[in-house]
């Protein structure tokens, strides 16, 4: 665009409907607050700024919402402004003019009206040029309630008349006002300062700009979609899980396009990031929250829910496997098997073809290429070497009532069924740590440890060799 653009988002309005103590505008779809997704597309369509207009909750509104990163770490600005009373549509505006710029054109949005297209929004500013007021509308088989667009005889926008102030005839008409326009600054503001609130519901209305445009002898421009999800509010939580499926629907889509397999489309969710290598495939039922990676030739076994990782390429994750990097995050090396019904926790970094089995638990802790831990086991606060064989039922006493220890188990060990690993404790590299024992001493490398009762034993001993064929 040859101007620039500044975004006001309404988000000052109560949400009655939505019985919930929160601000309507922060229900989370696809894992983000709804007025978040909005600010998200102002940054798409390259918006110089965003305002946003607070009123109900307004503290938590403004906590709740991120300036989104533009290319290159760049913040776009946001700003709050209050408005206090909630006199109408046009009220809200008046309370963003003072920190609009007059240089710019001004995008109205909607806090709870997430699934507008980047493009859409193109087009409007685009047929607005930075000269004209332009509408965003559409037709709906039932229109009620809504602002209709009346036209003149020639076709061009002549009003917008609110629905309770509408004539029998003008409520036929089904074209009506999405809520989203593209005005010039320098025009809305004159414009704005002339509204009145003798209408059918006493509030100040953003759509009467239409009627100053059209004295001023200004044309005013339509752009007519088809699909009515992109300018679909939240009101009730009915209508937050039809667009939360409508939202999966197109991340699912987009996935496809990019050659991901979905066993199914309408079973996966995905409430952040989910960035996708080649000839990935996904059973049904996953979950991915926050930025997930899943490298080439990856796949994720049914019912699996999977929070801030990395997984390698090549890698299984067997059903029913919970995965949650939170801040820490977890990797997954390449060529590894994972569950089935495994957890791995914030800090778990699982080196190349590792084996995590079922009911195995891994936090704080890395595994270098080759470890196996296949069942009933718990690593955590661990450094376990290459090729490590950890045994079921065995863990790491990683917590004593104070602080927490690390637990050493060099490459090549083999530690039994049923230990415990008191940390701080190293198990050198070959060394063998005997079943049911409870270690409290380090092994020396290559060294058996067997302990019985509160005794720990050290002895030398040879790890039967590997039979041959
Ligand atoms: C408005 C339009 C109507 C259009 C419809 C589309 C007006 C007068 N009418 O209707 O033509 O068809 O949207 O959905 O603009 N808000 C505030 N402060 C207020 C009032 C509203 O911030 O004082 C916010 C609301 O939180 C909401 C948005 O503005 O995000 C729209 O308000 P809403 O009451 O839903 O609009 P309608 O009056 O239904
Ligand atoms: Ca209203």
């Amino acid at each position: 665009m040859s101007f620039p653009v500044d975004v006001v988002v309404m988000a000052a309005g109560k949400g009655t409907r939505m019985k919930s103590s929160k601000p309507k505008v922060l229900h989370r779809l696809g894992g983000r607050a709804l007025a978040q997704h909005v600010i998200d597309t102002a940054a798409r369509v390259s918006a110089r700024s965003v305002v946003v207009i607070t009123g109900h909750g307004a503290e938590q509104v403004e906590a709740g919402l991120v300036a989104p990163v533009v290319d290159a770490g760049a913040a776009l600005k946001l700003q709050f402004v209050r408005q206090e009373p909630q006199l109408g549509t046009g009220h809200a505006v008046q309370q963003a003019v003072p920190v609009l710029a007059d240089d710019g054109v001004t995008l109205v949005l909607s806090g709870d009206v997430p699934l507008t297209r980047p493009e859409t929004l193109q087009a409007l500013l685009h047929l607005c040029g930075g000269q004209h007021l332009a509408l965003l509308t559409l037709d709906m088989p039932d229109p009620t309630g809504y602002g209709r667009i009346v036209r003149a005889a020639d076709g061009s926008v002549a009003a917008i008349v609110e629905h309770k102030d509408a004539s029998e005839a003008q409520r036929a008409i089904t074209e009506i006002y999405s809520g989203i326009m593209a005005v010039p600054t320098r025009l809305l503001r004159g414009w704005l300062a002339r509204l009145d609130n003798r209408n059918a519901q006493g509030e100040y209305y953003l759509t009467d700009v239409v009627k100053f445009a059209v004295s001023d002898g200004l044309k005013v421009a339509a752009h007519r979609i088809a699909d009515s999800l992109q300018v679909a509010g939240v009101n009730s939580p009915v209508q937050l899980a039809e667009l939360e499926r409508a939202y999966q629907r197109r991340v699912a889509d987009r996935l496809m396009e990019q050659g991901v397999r979905l066993a199914d489309p309408a079973r996966l969710d995905v409430r952040g990031t989910l960035v996708c290598g080649q000839d990935v495939e996904i059973d049904v039922n996953c979950v991915f929250e926050g930025r997930v990676e899943i490298g080439a030739g990856a796949r994720i076994g049914a019912n699996c829910v999977i929070a801030s990782a990395v997984i390698g390429e090549g890698v299984v994750i067997h059903p029913f496997t919970h995965i949650d990097g939170e801040k820490a995050g977890v990797s997954v090396g390449a060529g590894a098997l994972v569950g089935p019904f495994a957890r791995l926790r914030p800090g778990a970094k699982l080196g190349r073809e590792v084996h995590i089995g079922n009911f195995v638990e891994v936090k704080n802790s890395t595994l270098a290429d080759g470890a196996k831990a296949n069942h009933l086991a718990y690593l955590g606060d661990a450094t376990v070497g290459e090729r490590v064989n950890y045994g079921a039922g065995s863990i790491t006493a990683n917590y004593d009532g104070a602080n927490k220890h690390r637990t050493v188990i060099e490459a090549d060990v083999h530690v039994g069924s049923n230990c415990v690993l008191v940390a701080p404790v190293t198990i050198g590299a070959g060394g063998t740590v005997g079943g049911g024992s409870t270690i409290t001493k380090d092994t020396p490398a290559g060294a058996l440890s067997v302990a019985r009762g509160r005794q720990t034993v050290i002895a030398n001993w040879q790890r039967p060799a590997k039979k041959k064929g």
